[in-house]
């Protein structure tokens, strides 16, 4: 069993999605995926470090071809979007005629994302679709739609599962709200 609540640094959370409800969404999103692809072999290209727990339930869940790689992006600073996205690791992979499906573990203001598509936008791909396991809406200032959506959830700060709060809180099984 774990904590209902956890206390990170200076703030303490309680449990907001069990692991099991994490693993139903997983297997949704999947399975939508799946749906779209038309036979083609998808690649992956999932955002470091907070998709790695989401890419790695996502993947097994998939039943056809595909590839991954990773970029790594950082836009947060605490419990807040800076709103300034930074590229601490490109693309290497070969983009043109590929589908491609950007893995993001949460999607707030929509910032980071966009701008993984302003850098595929020039390397041609043959579709790009967005899967996300957390979305907030009431945040979200993007120009693009959220193809695939684990869950929605409202403008609040959420841990575990690969999100973190100032670097703690990515080891846990289940996903937390703060407690304010
Ligand atoms: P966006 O660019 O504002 O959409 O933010 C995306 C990134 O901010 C995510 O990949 C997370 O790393 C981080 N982030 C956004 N909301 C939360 C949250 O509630 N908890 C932890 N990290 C978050
Ligand atoms: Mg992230």
């Amino acid at each position: 069993m774990s904590a209902r609540q956890v206390t990170l640094h200076d703030k303490s959370f309680s449990v907001y999605f069990p692991s099991e409800d994490i693993r139903l969404a997983v297997q949704k999103v999947a399975g939508e995926i799946e749906r779209d692809l038309n036979g083609e072999t998808p690649l992956f290209i999932g955002v470091l470090n907070g998709v790695v727990p989401f890419a790695a339930d996502l993947l097994r869940e998939m039943q056809v071809d595909c590839e991954i790689t990773f970029v790594k992006l950082s836009s947060y600073s605490g419990t807040k979007s800076t709103g300034q996205v930074s590229v601490d690791l490109g693309l290497n992979e070969k983009i043109a005629g590929r589908t491609i499906v950007v893995l993001e573990d949460i999607i707030d203001t929509g910032l980071t994302v966009e701008k993984i598509l302003n850098l595929l936008e020039g390397e041609n791909p043959k579709t790009v679709k967005v899967a996300s396991l957390l979305y907030k809406p009431d945040a979200f200032k993007g120009n693009y739609k959220v193809d695939y959506v684990g869950k929605e959830i409202p403008n609040e700060f959420v841990v575990g599962y690969g999100l973190d709060y100032d670097g703690l809180g990515r080891n846990l099984k289940d996903i937390y709200k703060i407690v304010e």
